[in-house]
């Protein structure tokens, strides 16, 4: 068991607390803000307990550099709003300098302060000590919640911690809670669902869930690959051509293993990757030549939904097709009003398959839902991550 911020008395202490703040921005302003109110639990309680809170975030990829398009002044807009107190932000281009330690060090309990963007400075992502010294002198105890980033070894992800004592916020600890239960302890039948575009980048996923899942249900542009492997043509679909060999080894192990590993019956196909493209469907094994595969069809929703409706634990990571276009979108949707209707713990891993259920309206009725992409598929290729690992135990 990690230490939480409840393992603390707060009282006139400094927390430094690493929150993931890499929101999407749209000129300027935060288009989905679901990162900042997933830090909100462990800010609130900080400020009710009396301490003095020092936020800190990257946001993007400035690589080291000042660069205003990613300061985090619109994020401590939001803050101040969702706290409803005001947010004091210093726009330091070195993130930390003599007015920022005066402000830290003048902080009065409950209130909350939010730096300028971690990768301002080249040292971040190098997790280099003196970066991380400096940004630890903010804080009398280091709080990581930044789930989405707990896959970087950087400065102030695991750094800080060789200096102040270190302690999980509340967000970490839900998603280490519901990722890890479901992993390592599921009720089962246990099922997962791996989508997206190519098999490489979810191999070792796929590898470590063999071993827990009773039934592993594949989708997305991945699928092609598994077709290819099997011998069929798949048209113009996209092919992970370095891992042909590799699919027909995870389909040869999953036999091996005794989990059911399904592949679609049949999938969307266009002529073109485009909403508006001539499209129709086909049969895995009759993809014509001039056509591409963008999204898996009815009669594999049918047969999932079948297994779905038995499982007792569902892990999804990864869309089934390219839901960013509406007509290659039902798969995708369609698996998640599967996943709301059933009597299941739900968990969907971050980034693609996050936004669908986001925007197809069914968040709410799933278990729960990561904030983490790369962090999460990390977490459920059995790794572990370093943001988690510096958290000190009970
Ligand atoms: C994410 O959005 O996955 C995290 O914030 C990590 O960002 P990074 O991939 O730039 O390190």
């Amino acid at each position: 068991m990690k230490k939480t911020v409840k393992d603390v008395e707060w009282r006139g202490k400094r927390a430094l607390v690493r929150c993931d703040f890499n929101v999407p921005l749209k000129e300027g302003k935060i288009s989905d803000d679901t990162r900042i109110r997933a830090a909100m639990p462990t800010v609130n309680y900080l400020v009710e307990q009396g301490a003095k809170v020092v936020l800190m975030s990257h946001l993007g990829r400035p690589e080291g550099e000042p660069k205003p398009e990613y300061s985090l002044k619109p994020v401590a807009d939001r803050l101040a709003e969702l706290l409803g107190a005001p947010v004091k932000f210093i726009p330091s281009p070195t993130v930390v300098d003599d007015e920022v330690r005066a402000a830290a060090a003048e902080l009065k309990e409950g209130e909350v302060m939010l730096l300028e963007n971690l990768r301002y400075r080249k040292e971040e992502t190098k997790n280099g000590a003196d970066y991380a010294k400096e940004l630890a002198s903010l804080g009398d105890v280091f709080v990581n919640d930044a789930f989405g980033t707990a896959h970087r070894a950087h400065a102030s992800t695991a750094g800080c911690a060789d200096y102040i004592p270190c302690v999980s916020g509340f967000l970490i600890e839900k998603e280490v809670k519901f990722l890890g239960q479901a992993v390592e302890d599921p009720e089962r039948p246990f099922v997962a669902i791996m989508g997206g575009s190519k098999v490489g980048d979810k191999i070792k996923v796929i590898e470590n869930l063999l071993k827990k899942v009773d039934v592993l249900m594949i989708g997305g542009g991945m699928a092609y690959t598994f077709f290819k492997s099997q011998g069929y043509e798949i048209g113009k679909s996209i092919l992970d051509e370095p891992n042909i060999d590799l699919a027909a080894e995870l389909l040869q192990k999953a036999e091996e293993m005794g989990v059911k590993l399904m592949l679609p019956v049949d999938t969307v196909c266009a002529k073109e990757f485009n909403n508006d493209a001539e499209s129709a469907t086909y049969f895995v094994d009759e993809i014509p030549e001039d056509m591409m595969g963008l999204d898996i069809g009815p009669e594999t929703v049918k047969a999932y939904k079948a297994v779905l409706e038995t499982a007792k634990t569902v892990v999804w990571n990864g869309p089934m097709g390219v839901f960013e276009m509406p007509k290659f979108a039902e798969g995708t949707k369609a698996i998640a009003e599967i996943l709301a209707g059933i009597d299941a713990v739900t968990v969907i891993g971050g980034g693609d398959s996050a936004a669908a259920v986001e925007q197809f309206g069914f968040a709410d009725k799933m278990t729960h839902i990561s904030t983490g992409g790369g962090a999460s598929l990390e977490f459920l290729e059995g790794k572990v991550l370093p943001g988690i690992a510096v958290i000190e135990d009970k």
